[in-house]
């Protein structure tokens, strides 16, 4: 039976008060909606989730999906019932919202440093199988310092640059020295290793990519062998995202991958990873039209643009190029009609996000639609905010 996954208590995302205007919506159609509106496909991210675990069936590596991707709770437990063996975030505040929601074994694949988070780790590790990665001997001691004083048991993986270039420890052998030392940290529970293949990850050329992402697992299976050598623990051995699903999930040594950007997709990876639906889109309204020029009341704080730019879907449009750029201001995005569109003012047009985890942070709350018809609203959890940045957790 499916667990009835809550959102936090703590005000890590917006309250139930909050949340009271747009579950007015649920029953209306997903047209009633005021824009933008962030719009999340039920049935089309039900078959996306069910679609990953099909494909995790043929291969040697478990799924701790990514939850940056998406910031909820209530999708993660949908993932969890697909046959996912835990969670994956990007940061501890990512995290309180998933263990805070009764969600277990998440994995902040990121340093936690600092007194404030370190302490959140220890806090969330006494509700729940929490790992953190680290790649200091210093962090690994403000870690330990917070486990002990929490009475809690934070799992560590040490981290290892293969290639990426952006955290962790970045030698074979600096990996061992690290692990050995926090085996000796009380509070830790040294669990393994991580190798995110992160420059693999966008590289358009399949036959690039595979060479490449090859050729960094194997720095993090020497790291493992290194480990098992020196008698440390490997129960995890972790790498992958959605680009390189199959061919890290398929190297044996590797026991879990963490893909997450299949559950929406959005116009970049739909280009890079076939196979997959778009599940997110940001439903706008038309303000403004002039022969093939058509105005909508979203931009860059409503809908997320890095990597690539948001395409309209059912491609009755395109993002429009005027003075020497693509035309999308703050609330604004200017589109170039197709010749025979009879859209106009107040209609509703949906974009595809260029990208999904930066769009995601810009809302409350998902309008969770099935067959146009609003049937749910969804917090989005652990962003940036009063309970996060600057003071740490509220208590
Ligand atoms: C550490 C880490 N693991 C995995 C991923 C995979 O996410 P995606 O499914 O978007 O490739 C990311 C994405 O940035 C990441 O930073």
């Amino acid at each position: 039976m499916r667990r009835q996954v809550q959102p936090s208590s703590r005000p890590a995302g917006p309250s139930d008060r909050l949340l009271e205007l747009p579950r007015r919506m649920i029953g209306e159609p997903r047209d009633a909606l005021a824009t933008p509106a962030l719009i999340l496909d039920r049935p089309v991210v039900e078959r996306n989730v069910a679609e990953m675990a099909r494909r995790m069936e043929g291969l040697p590596a478990a799924l701790r999906p990514h939850v940056k991707i998406h910031k909820s709770p209530i999708l993660a437990q949908l993932q969890l019932d697909a046959g996912a063996i835990g969670l994956t975030t990007a940061t501890i505040w990512e995290a309180s919202a998933m263990v805070d929601a009764g969600l277990s074994d998440v994995l902040v694949a990121n340093q936690v440093v600092g007194p404030l988070k370190a302490a959140e780790a220890a806090r969330i590790a006494g509700l729940g199988r929490v790992i953190v990665t680290v790649e200091s001997a210093a962090n690994a001691a403000e870690l330990s310092a917070a486990a002990r004083k929490a009475g809690t048991e934070i799992g560590v993986l040490v981290e290892l640059d293969v290639g990426l270039h952006r955290s962790g420890v970045r030698s074979v052998e600096a990996a061992v020295e690290l692990a050995r030392r926090i085996e000796t940290l009380p509070g830790l529970r040294l669990d393994g290793l991580l190798g995110y293949e992160g420059h693999c990850m966008l590289e358009p050329d399949r036959k690039v990519r595979v060479e490449k992402a090859k050729a960094s697992n194997e720095i993090l299976v020497a790291a493992a062998d290194a480990f098992d050598e020196a008698g440390l623990p490997t129960r995890i051995v972790a790498a992958g995202g959605l680009g390189t699903w199959d061919i890290t999930g398929a190297n044996p040594r590797i026991t879990e991958i963490h893909a997450g950007s299949y559950v929406f997709m959005d116009a970049f990876h739909r280009n890079l990873v076939p196979g997959f639906e778009v599940g997110l889109t940001v439903l706008a309204t038309i303000v403004s039209r002039d022969g093939d020029l058509a105005v909508v009341d979203c931009g860059r704080k409503s809908i997320g643009i890095d990597r690539t730019l948001p395409e309209v879907a059912g491609g009755h449009a395109e993002i429009r190029f005027e003075h020497g750029e693509f035309f999308i201001h703050e609330e604004h995005t200017a589109l170039t009609l197709a010749p025979d569109s009879s859209l106009d003012v107040g209609d509703r047009v949906e974009l595809i996000p260029g990208y999904a985890p930066t769009t995601v942070n810009l809302y409350d709350v998902y309008f969770v639609v099935a067959e146009g018809v609003v049937v749910d609203v969804w917090p989005i959890l652990g962003r940036y905010g009063h309970a996060t940045a600057g003071v740490g957790p509220a208590r």
